[in-house]
């Protein structure tokens, strides 16, 4: 089953592909309408279950435009409407009916674990729409963005700036193993990347370089990232965990040190005047717009290779 659920499960050059397909197609229907069809209808008749634990903006409306694109259609399920796992339906019997009714499912879960089970019992391909430990496909449609404005991100520099042990930074550490950039994180000691995971990246061949100096972090950077200080699925102390981040944020002092032509990302929603200051955000180096918009443009590369 072509499963989406982490970076880390595929090969450098599938995902290469996946990326180099989104762009081609992006291309090819420039001038289109943001709602109207590709001219070669791929997925012509199928239809996609999206499930959403959590709250979304960006996963919710670009995954059905991506499937519209490709000429399907999608069903937005809220866990609350419908049976699941809570007692009265089992996700294993949720995940086999609804296979009955869709060509692809794409969840969001506050459990990676209900991904898992609902892979393991799906009749059809299942695609990971951010859990609380991996967001795969913002992180694809990322590289497609720095791609687009800086090149090649083989061999480039980008800095995570913030909470180092999170969905998007778990995701960002895979990807620099498999599309061979150089990650530097700077983070306090308290917010480090697992060493599960660091021992991952370690054993591909990838050093990924951890610092609790945001400085040091943020030399020679083509683009600089951050994320919210506290995750939605965090059951932490927000205000002792945003206190002990309050010197990760990104502001113009800081972004002076990386290379002129750095760009700024954030997969957002934002927490302004914390994570990143407004003058960053809004400014000429933020990309923050199109990468919202490369979302659609990534995840119909992702549904389509899925179902291929
Ligand atoms: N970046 C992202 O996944 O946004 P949403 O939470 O709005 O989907
Ligand atoms: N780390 C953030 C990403 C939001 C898209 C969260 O999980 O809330």
């Amino acid at each position: 089953m072509r499963n989406f659920l982490n970076i880390a499960d595929h090969s450098s050059s599938l995902l290469r592909n996946i990326i180099d397909e989104a762009k081609d197609r992006k291309n090819k229907r420039q001038g289109q309408n943001k709602s109207s069809i590709d001219k070669d209808k791929p997925l012509d008749g199928k239809s996609m279950i999206m499930i959403f634990e959590k709250p979304s903006t960006r996963t919710r409306i670009s995954f059905d435009l991506a499937i519209k694109q490709l000429g399907g259609s999608s069903m937005i399920l809220n866990p609350d409407g419908i049976h699941y796992g809570k007692g009265e339906e089992s996700i294993k019997d949720t995940a086999r009916v609804l296979s009955e009714y869709s060509d692809i499912l794409m969840i969001r879960t506050s459990s990676h674990k209900n991904l898992e089970e609902f892979s393991k019992y799906s009749k059809i391909p299942v695609i990971n729409g951010l859990s609380d430990q991996s967001h795969p496909c913002q992180v694809m449609s990322d590289i497609l963005t720095f791609e687009e404005n800086n090149g090649n991100i083989e061999g480039k520099t980008i800095s995570w700036i913030g909470d180092g042990n999170n969905n998007m930074s778990n995701s960002f550490i895979e990807a620099a193993v498999k599309f061979k950039f150089n990650l530097k994180i700077g983070c306090p000691k308290k917010y480090s990347p697992n060493n599960k995971i660091l021992r991952w990246a370690s054993k591909n061949n990838t050093k990924i370089f951890v610092t609790k100096d945001p400085r040091e972090a943020i030399k020679d950077a083509d683009c600089i990232m951050t994320d919210k200080w506290v995750s939605m699925n965090d059951k932490v102390n927000k205000k002792a965990k945003k206190k002990s981040l309050k010197d990760y944020q990104v502001n113009k002092k800081l972004f002076k040190l990386a290379k002129a032509e750095c760009i700024f990302m954030h997969c957002l929603p934002v927490g302004r005047g914390e994570e990143v200051t407004d003058d960053i955000i809004d400014g000429k180096k933020s990309v923050i717009l199109q990468q919202a918009a490369n979302r659609v443009h990534a995840q119909k590369s992702i549904i389509y290779w899925c179902l291929s």
